[in-house]
């Protein structure tokens, strides 16, 4: 599934995300998101950040905020909810794999719950990575394989209705993909059988060279910006 499909299926699923999320997300995720947060610092930006559901979880150490994603009526969630709390943060609409950003502008890059989704994962995480100042830290908060075969059992079947249903495949293996593209990863939080995983990682210089989207490609982007506070 690309881009358009996916964007599509997130417009419709703005209204209910928050409900939908919200039943089963403490007992999965624990206080991962709080976790996430406190990893965030500097000048940050939160790819693919939906409806802001991490935005609670900033702190001060964030000393400034940028927020994209595919979906302007997730983005348009995000604003309100970041105008709510009071959060300054500039929000941008665009592809994670083609980031409207130039290299090394953000001390973290963070992502959460949604590489499962990305089309192209290692492309997203190179972007990420590109984006990166040297010495910054990738905060990656996902689901992926258990390792426990029984949990992947269920993963490999579940994960086709997923991914029509929503463009989520359950049987990912991201943090070894970033692994792989050179990323360090510093440490490592597991949860739920280790589907749920908390990486902080650092790119090193080669991450982000590997597969450059094309410049023509990210000023392609529409950076349509929603209103939030400090924006
Ligand atoms: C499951 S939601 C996760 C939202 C949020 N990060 C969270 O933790 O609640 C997946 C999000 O990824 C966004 N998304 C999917 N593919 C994307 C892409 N290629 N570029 C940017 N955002 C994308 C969707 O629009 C959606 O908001």
């Amino acid at each position: 599934m690309s881009g358009d499909p996916i964007r599509a299926i997130y417009d419709r699923r703005a209204a209910s995300y928050d409900r939908t999320v919200g039943l089963g997300e403490r007992w999965l995720l624990g206080n991962l998101r709080h976790a996430f947060g406190a990893e965030l610092r500097g000048k940050t930006l939160e790819v693919a950040i939906g409806t802001g559901l991490n935005l609670p979880y900033y702190t001060a150490a964030v000393t400034g905020a940028v927020g994209i994603d595919l979906s302007p009526q997730m983005l348009a969630r995000a604003g309100a909810r970041a105008h709510d709390l009071g959060v300054a943060i500039s929000l941008v609409s665009g592809d994670a794999q083609r980031l409207p950003f130039a290299d090394a502008t953000f001390d973290t890059v963070a992502i959460s719950l949604a590489l499962c989704t990305v089309p192209e994962p290692e492309v997203a995480l190179r972007e990420l990575a590109r984006v990166c100042r040297p010495n910054g830290r990738v905060v990656l908060l996902e689901h992926v394989r258990s390792p426990v075969a029984v949990v992947y059992a269920a993963e490999r079947l579940l994960s086709p209705l997923q991914e029509r249903l929503i463009g989520c495949h359950l049987t990912r293996e991201t943090i070894q993909t970033a692994r792989r593209l050179g990323f360090t990863i510093e440490s490592e939080e597991r949860r739920l059988w280790s589907v749920f995983r908390l990486a902080v990682a650092r790119p090193s210089s080669a991450t982000g060279d590997g597969q450059p989207a094309p410049t023509s490609a990210r000023s392609a982007v529409n950076p349509a910006r929603y209103a939030a506070p400090g924006s």
